[in-house]
């Protein structure tokens, strides 16, 4: 799917935006006393050196909470103003209720309607788009994004080739009308037929949750590395190119490239690709690990709060993840209300 904002519909931008991690760090050096593997290992193949864990309990829900009210205050909006909450998240507390109907609650959206968005890491993205559709159309005044992720808790902590990546985390984003800028268009897609190299085998109706899953270890998160990355690599650089030509921009009309962070590697592939400057390129992967739905909301508020995002400046978002899925966003930045 690929859309440009139609210049005859009302614009929609960010107007606020939250974070939260949780408080504890697990660093490569604590991953070390647990599964064989290094720091050089970890940081050469990932550029990872931190990850925020969730504490025991603390599910995704949580997580949202604390960003999603930091955006709503930020963007001077109360809860009960808010019409829809989508969190994306690819560890949501059950597999129902949804976590949003959950926040929704927590923060006092009262009058929202709720529901979780599984994308894999391409989640955040995803719901930016149907955030986007709904207050475009006018269906919500202002709608709630929130990326959020507990997926430590479906991290097998034996396996050295997935345990070392994820972390913990939420980003919210808070959608409305605005004058100038907003959004100016996305490319979304998806495929199935590498499904089994990104997932949860069990717990679903595919593979109830039974003593007989539990030992063979299917409720903890697989995947294929290799398929994955090659893919990732593969779609960061081409979701991207078709956007811009949508669009009718170039690379050199970006500002600010905020890509996913799985890894570093498939990161500077992109920018390789991309031809890229580093110095529009937001990088946080060493201090949080890949937050999967979390990681680009994550940067993003990382880019507004030290001064890399500045009013019209134009963002560049994509995102790949379990699906197999991929998206991107354009955006001209600034809540122009
Ligand atoms: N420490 C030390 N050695 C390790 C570790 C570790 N943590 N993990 C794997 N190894 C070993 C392997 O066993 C293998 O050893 P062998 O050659 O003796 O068999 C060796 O290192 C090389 O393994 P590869 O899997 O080939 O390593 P690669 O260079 O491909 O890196 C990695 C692995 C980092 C997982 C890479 O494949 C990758 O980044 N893939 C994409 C992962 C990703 O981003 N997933 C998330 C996508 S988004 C979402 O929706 C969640």
């Amino acid at each position: 799917m690929i859309g440009r904002a139609d210049a005859r519909m009302p614009r929609v931008g960010v107007t606020g935006l939250g974070l939260f991690v949780p408080e504890r760090v697990l660093t490569n050096h604590d991953l070390e006393k647990m599964v064989d593997t290094s720091d050089e290992w970890i940081f050469e193949r990932t550029g990872i050196r931190e990850r925020h864990i969730a504490e025991p309990g603390q599910a995704a829900s949580d997580v949202a909470v604390p960003a999603a009210r930091e955006a709503l205050e930020r963007a001077g909006v109360r809860p009960e103003e808010v019409d829809l909450v989508i969190v994306a998240t690819a560890s949501p507390d059950m597999l129902f209720p949804a976590s949003a109907s959950l926040v929704a609650d927590q923060i006092g959206a009262v009058n929202a309607a709720a529901y979780d968005l599984l994308a894999g890491c391409t989640g955040f993205v995803y719901a930016l788009a149907q955030a986007y559709g709904v207050v475009s159309g006018g269906l919500a005044r202002r709608a709630l994004v929130v990326g959020s992720e507990a997926l430590s808790k479906l991290t097998n902590w034996n396996d050295r080739g997935t345990c070392v990546l994820f972390g913990d985390g939420a980003g919210a984003a808070l959608l409305e009308r605005v004058e100038e800028g907003g959004f100016l268009g996305f490319e979304l897609g998806s495929d199935g037929s590498g499904g089994p190299d990104l997932c949860v085998p069990a717990g679903g109706s595919r593979a109830p949750a039974s003593a007989d899953t539990v030992e063979q270890e299917l409720h903890y998160l697989h995947m294929n590395g290799r398929e994955v990355f090659k893919f990732a690599t593969r779609a960061m650089v081409t979701s991207a190119e078709r956007l811009l030509e949508e669009c009718e921009l170039t690379v050199e009309d970006v500002d600010l490239y905020v890509p996913h962070q799985a890894n570093r590697r498939i990161i500077d592939h992109a920018v390789r690709h991309l031809h890229l400057p580093p110095e529009k390129v937001r990088i946080n992967v060493d201090r949080y690990g890949n937050t999967s739905s979390a990681s680009i909301p994550i940067a993003l508020y990382e880019a507004m709060t030290d001064g890399a995002l500045v009013d019209g400046a134009t963002v560049l978002m994509t995102a790949v993840g379990a699906g197999l899925s991929w998206g991107s966003a354009l955006l001209i930045w600034g809540d122009g209300k």
